[in-house]
């Protein structure tokens, strides 16, 4: 009998669709499941579903030598060897596409917050504190005529342009490749090299994978040629900061201010970025609407299903 493994609770749709393709066995509870629980499970698993949690390296792979997929309920990956499930003829799969609007809407949500000091002002009416409207009083930055610069010219930075166009911004972008003329033309964006990104932009946004060379991309060189004027928005992984630097950056008025989603030591927060008011701190909500996590799930269950039957996986990764 055919026996899938899901690691964490995930929604019911995909679920559903893995009942189909087999013997079903989810872990249902809040907590992570324990490594022991999990490896007895892996033992005569054909096929895993993980979230971004679960680090899938050589040790995971040992504890399932029957597995055919990996399917992350993720578009990130960086939380799984590709190349040694390669070695071990295991296909890997994620799930872009189906987060993209989602996960353009946190990020321009980000870049909202912190330019009009959103978080401020709610902590401020919760405190009790009296406040009455003033002239002067948390004024934040306009966007109108305001430049984004968004590292890493995918999905969701091209629908987060989208969004910051509608918001009257231009945008700069840096990428492996172009996105092409028309693109450019639809969403306002021109293609440039980092550092004229990092020189010029009112607002930094961090968009690209996780990789060897994504890692502190932002670092203490880079913020301190960041305008002093200019916010930081990181809503792809935690570690392409140096979060050191930034609250350094931070500390020193080099930046005017921060909106992250990710963390460096998720799901640990440098405590000095809690003690600043112009940081908004979200809990990694990107994808978190309740129709994409569903999507999520169904996709990444359908990928399963795929391999299952011996096909090509609609979302397959590569090393
Ligand atoms: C992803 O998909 O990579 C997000 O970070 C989690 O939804």
């Amino acid at each position: 009998m055919t026996r899938i493994v899901v690691t964490s609770p995930i929604p019911e749709p995909g679920l559903d669709i893995l009942r189909t393709a087999g013997e079903l066995w989810a872990w249902q509870h809040d907590e992570p499941i324990p490594v022991d629980v999990r490896d007895e499970q892996l033992a005569t698993a054909d096929a895993v579903v993980t979230l971004l949690n679960d680090r899938v390296n050589a040790s995971f792979l040992d504890a399932g030598p029957n597995l055919k997929v990996v399917a992350n309920v993720a578009v990130g990956y960086n939380n799984i060897d590709v190349a040694e499930c390669e070695r071990r003829g295991v296909i890997v799969t994620n799930t872009p596409g189906v987060l993209t609007e989602a996960t353009a809407d946190l990020a321009m949500s980000l870049v909202l917050m912190v330019t009009r000091r959103l978080g401020e002002g709610d902590r401020l009416i919760r405190s009790g504190q009296p406040w009455q409207w003033g002239m002067f009083m948390m004024l934040g930055a306009g966007l109108q005529g305001a430049q984004l610069g968004v590292i890493g010219m995918g999905a969701i930075g091209q629908a987060l342009a989208a969004r910051a166009k509608a918001f009257g911004m231009s945008t700069v972008y840096t990428n492996l490749v172009s996105i092409g003329a028309e693109a450019e033309e639809r969403l306002g964006a021109r293609q440039v090299e980092l550092d004229e990104l990092i020189e010029t932009s009112d607002v930094v946004s961090v968009n690209c994978p996780y990789l060897d060379e994504t890692h502190h991309l932002i670092n203490a060189d880079v913020l301190s040629r960041m305008k002093p004027s200019a916010f930081l928005v990181n809503s792809a992984r935690g570690p392409i900061v140096e979060e050191a630097a930034l609250v350094a950056a931070l500390q020193d008025g080099q930046i005017a201010g921060a909106a992250l989603d990710v963390y460096e030591h998720e799901p640990s927060v440098h405590p000095a970025l809690i003690e600043l008011d112009n940081v908004v701190l979200l809990p990694h909500l990107g994808s978190a609407t309740v129709e994409t996590r569903n999507a999520m799930a169904t996709l990444a269950a359908n990928n399963v299903v795929e391999v299952l039957a011996g096909r090509e996986p609609l979302t397959r990764v590569h090393s």
